[in-house]
């Protein structure tokens, strides 16, 4: 595996391989990985020729108060884990490599942003499209890979794929969870010992919501007992819950199409999201 930290090298890396007949597959994060980001890799091995990792934690996708200073890091422990899973290159440029000057020019994402995470965090699908957008001219994946737990990303994503014309496949991969349901987040470290025991209550709560819209109940109360059993919890605080369209992200007011149930919710040091999805079909049983 090789370590690749400026872009003109990452750009000739794949220069030398980009005229034969060959696939790259690419998982972006920013790094602290975990077994959710291990099977992005997994089946980035399995599905193309070579793969690519990227690890940045990337300014433009944090708010002036958020937890960009705190966002874990560790690289050597990144770079292990990596190479355990058979990635052929991991791109690891630093800030002034990425945005080198103030830049002149910025994306900005017009759907899908003024509900949960976009409502809640103004410009982070903007930072988030922007480094991306980068990413995907450095390195000119075939297919990338994201993980189902940042649902509206993974929709803005979709989005600015269709936009940009970029002739990629986007691969959404299911959440994986610890054995007691909290869903894998590089954040998870920021839990005190108090929280994580709280932090399964989430998905928990999840799935109750789950089975009652199966069982027919209506969204309004779906929801109702949703907020009130996660504003229960004893630290932190709910952001919010939401039952809405999927991928469109609208308001509903019947179940006749494929749902997401969201939330995001905050802790002392780690803010959480996590998401079901059910799909029309399911609902349709
Ligand atoms: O999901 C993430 O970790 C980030 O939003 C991404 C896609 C790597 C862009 O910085």
């Amino acid at each position: 595996m090789i370590v690749i930290k400026h872009i003109d090298n990452m750009q000739q890396y794949i220069k030398e391989r980009k005229h034969r007949d060959i696939t790259i597959g690419f998982v972006p994060t920013m790094g602290y990985l975990h077994k959710g980001h291990a099977s992005l890799l997994e089946k980035a091995r399995e599905e193309c020729d070579y793969v690519i990792a990227s690890i940045f934690v990337n300014p433009l996708q944090f708010g002036p108060n958020e937890d960009y200073d705190q966002y874990p890091r560790d690289f050597e422990r990144d770079k292990a884990l990596v190479n355990t899973y058979g990635v052929d290159a991991i791109f690891v440029p630093n800030k002034d490599e990425m945005y080198p000057t103030e830049s002149g020019c910025q994306l900005t994402v017009m759907r899908r942003t003024d509900v949960l995470c976009g409502k809640k965090r103004p410009g982070h699908f903007d930072g988030v499209v922007t480094v991306l957008t980068k990413l995907f001219h450095i390195i000119q994946p075939d297919r990338v890979y994201f993980g189902q737990k940042d649902a509206q990303q993974v929709a803005i994503v979709h989005d600015l794929i269709e936009a940009f014309n970029f002739p990629i496949e986007l691969v959404a991969c299911p959440t994986v969870r610890e054995e007691d349901g909290l869903a894998k987040s590089s954040r998870n470290v920021n839990l005190s010992d108090a929280e994580r025991k709280d932090a399964p209550r989430l998905y928990d709560q999840l799935l109750t919501a789950r089975k009652a819209v199966l069982t027919g109940e209506s969204v309004e109360s779906v929801k109702k007992k949703l907020v009130y059993s996660l504003e229960g919890i004893e630290h932190g605080h709910l952001d919010y819950a939401e039952i809405l369209s999927y991928p469109e992200l609208k308001p509903i007011e019947s179940l006749d199409q494929t749902i997401i149930i969201a939330i995001a919710y905050q802790f002392e040091k780690a803010r959480l999201i996590d998401n079901i999805i059910i799909k029309k079909s399911e609902i349709d049983l």
